[in-house]
């Protein structure tokens, strides 16, 4: 496997392409503006088997009212103008459990000198272990999402932690 990190104005037409096709076929981001929120994003992880992109995860840079939005859902007190935010997190099915989310969220956190936040389905139980590794802590309380409740995670910039 090849991990590679990179900031988007690094990288070329096709792999924005690429990772924008693996977020997307993932099914649960909106698709709306999603190539220009991955242009603007702070860096983009990739994972690729050969030429075969196979898992990417991304550190974003959202909109400072999506950001207050989101914290006061969550019934938090926390700041949120610093936050960057970890997430588009895909790994194809076949390649599932053998470590690729977790090294590159390790990675993109090494790129952060932002605390960082994330939201996790309440029942998606492997992303809530991934970031618990990662040093976040779930913050405030759930809250209702499209299709199911929301869990806001953050990382603050002291956390030593690092993905294990
Ligand atoms: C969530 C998701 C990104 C995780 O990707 P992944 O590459 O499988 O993640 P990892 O391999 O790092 O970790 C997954 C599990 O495999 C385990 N694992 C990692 N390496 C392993 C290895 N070499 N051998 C056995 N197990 C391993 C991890 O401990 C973790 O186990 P846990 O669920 O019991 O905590 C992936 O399941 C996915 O794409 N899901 C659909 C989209 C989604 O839910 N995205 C997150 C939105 S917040």
């Amino acid at each position: 496997m090849n991990f590679i990190v990179k900031r988007p104005s690094d990288c070329t037409d096709a792999e924005l392409t690429q990772f924008h096709a693996l977020v997307a076929s993932g099914g649960e981001v909106a698709i709306d503006g999603l190539r220009e929120r991955i242009e603007e994003a702070h860096s983009l992880g990739f994972c690729f088997d050969g030429p075969r992109l196979v898992g990417v995860v991304g550190l974003k840079r959202p909109e400072a009212e999506y950001k207050r939005d989101l914290f006061d859902k969550a019934g938090t007190t926390i700041e949120p103008d610093e936050f960057l935010e970890i997430g588009w997190a895909y790994t194809e099915v076949a390649y599932r459990r053998q470590g690729i989310a977790s090294t590159l969220f390790g990675m993109l956190l090494a790129e952060a000198d932002t605390p960082v936040f994330a939201t996790a389905r309440i029942h998606n139980d492997t992303s809530r272990r991934i970031l618990a590794r990662c040093g976040f802590s779930g913050e405030g309380q759930p809250y209702a999402g499209r299709t199911s409740q929301i869990v806001l995670y953050v990382r603050r910039i002291d956390e030593t932690l690092l993905c294990d």
